[in-house]
């Protein structure tokens, strides 16, 4: 009988991923035992059940070989196009990446990720072990990848971004000018490609998704690498299912899924939470660690709503919107603030005659007869929605 897209299998891997038609699978992720040689127990926090799974093994040699032959048979299930994840950890993580390399070739090696999270522990001697390694290879070199930006950093340096660098007549890099002297602005940009470090919280105890499945991983990232290697619509396949992570994200995100455990209990688990899918939102992942010792947080969802990149390292600045006219900096005036001090404090960060305009997001209704002393003591623009400052970019 032929897997069917959407279901998921109890069994070995290995006699089930048999049952794959040959060239239909777009991503397969697998997250076996790791070889901690232990074994994994974990039960529900009111008692009521508990989960378990076996990472005993005989010798290494046996668990690469082990992991060898279901590799060979994923290769087997993967469309031209497809890619492959497994993730690992330093047990065993150094043995399965040459033994990946044999069988799924080096040459599409893309990319070792280090999956980073902070962990609390009591002190033992050497390092405190606080990331897990995913292996992306991919089936050829015509593999399916859709570019993912992540933000800047709050260290990038403002000028950089936003303007146009040449090489001088001493191949230094320098700010390009024009006939006037003025800073040219750049193309825009869209961010940093997104690196091989993935800093995504642990599922904390209570988060919504946690069902209590001994090493269940967060959706966030099944999401990141579904996002990155297939389309809606398209088949994802994880062998070693579990609590059946891999199915709920890909469910979210409209794609087929196809999961294989050999425990029962994990497959029973895993259809009921494909019934109810249910993800976490992580506020460290939306706003970055960073925001929670920076920007006051109504100021960032200010600059958000507007469509605006953020702005961290200038006082004077809080965001940076692409409009009509160019690039227009920023600053936000929430209720209570001295408006007066913010126009002087904008007038004095971008004070180099490098932008043709710059603004004041008023988050309450400021007095008409201050919005024209402001604005034109400051040569600022004084705006309450983004339909008044394209109406004020006009004029
Ligand atoms: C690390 S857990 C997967 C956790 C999962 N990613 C999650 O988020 O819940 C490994 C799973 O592999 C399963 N497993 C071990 N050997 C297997 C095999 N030969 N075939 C299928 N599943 C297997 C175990 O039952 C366990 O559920």
């Amino acid at each position: 009988m032929q897997a069917k897209p959407d279901s998921v299998i109890k069994g070995d891997c290995l006699e089930a991923l048999n049952t794959v038609a040959d060239e239909s699978i777009d991503l397969i992720y697998l997250d076996p035992p790791f070889f901690s040689q232990r074994e994994h127990i974990l039960a529900k926090r009111d008692g009521s059940e508990e989960f378990r799974f076996s990472d005993n093994w005989e010798s290494l040699n046996s668990y690469i070989q082990f992991l060898n032959v279901r590799i060979e048979l994923c290769k087997k299930k993967l469309k031209p196009t497809g890619s492959l994840f497994l993730h690992c950890d330093r047990s065993a993580g150094h043995y399965i990446k040459v033994m990946l390399d044999e069988v799924l070739g080096r040459e599409n090696f893309q990319s070792e990720i280090i999956w980073t999270y902070r962990r609390w522990s009591n002190s033992k001697k050497g390092l405190l072990s606080n990331h897990q390694t995913i292996f992306f290879y991919s089936k050829s070199a015509d593999f399916k990848f859709n570019q993912i930006f992540d933000a800047y950093s709050p260290s990038t340096n403002v000028d950089q971004i936003m303007q146009l660098r040449v090489r001088d007549f001493r191949n230094k890099t320098v700010y390009q000018k024009d006939n006037n002297g003025d800073s040219v602005l750049a193309a825009e940009k869209k961010g940093v490609p997104l690196g091989d470090v993935w800093d995504i919280p642990f599922l904390n105890p209570k988060a919504k998704e946690r069902v209590s499945y001994p090493t269940q991983k967060p959706i966030l990232l099944l999401d990141r690498i579904i996002s990155l290697v297939t389309h809606p619509g398209d088949i994802v396949l994880d062998p070693f299912c579990g609590s059946g992570t891999t199915l709920v994200a890909a469910k979210i995100m409209n794609r087929s899924y196809i999961g294989i455990d050999r425990s029962g209990d994990a497959v029973k688990l895993s259809l009921k939470r494909l019934q109810n899918p249910v993800k976490s939102s992580s506020k460290l992942l939306e706003k970055g660690r960073d925001s929670y010792r920076k920007n006051n947080s109504e100021i960032e969802s200010a600059v958000k709503e507007v469509g605006g990149v953020t702005v961290q390292r200038n006082k004077g600045i809080d965001g940076l919107l692409k409009t009509e006219v160019g690039m227009v900096p920023f600053k936000v005036v929430l209720s209570g603030d001295d408006i007066l001090n913010h126009a002087q404090l904008i007038s004095k960060s971008s004070s180099k005659n490098k932008f043709k305009k710059r603004a004041l997001f008023a988050r309450y209704k400021v007095k008409t007869g201050e919005v024209k002393k402001i604005e034109n003591e400051f040569n600022l623009i004084v705006f309450t929605t983004l339909s008044e400052l394209s109406e004020k970019l006009r004029i």
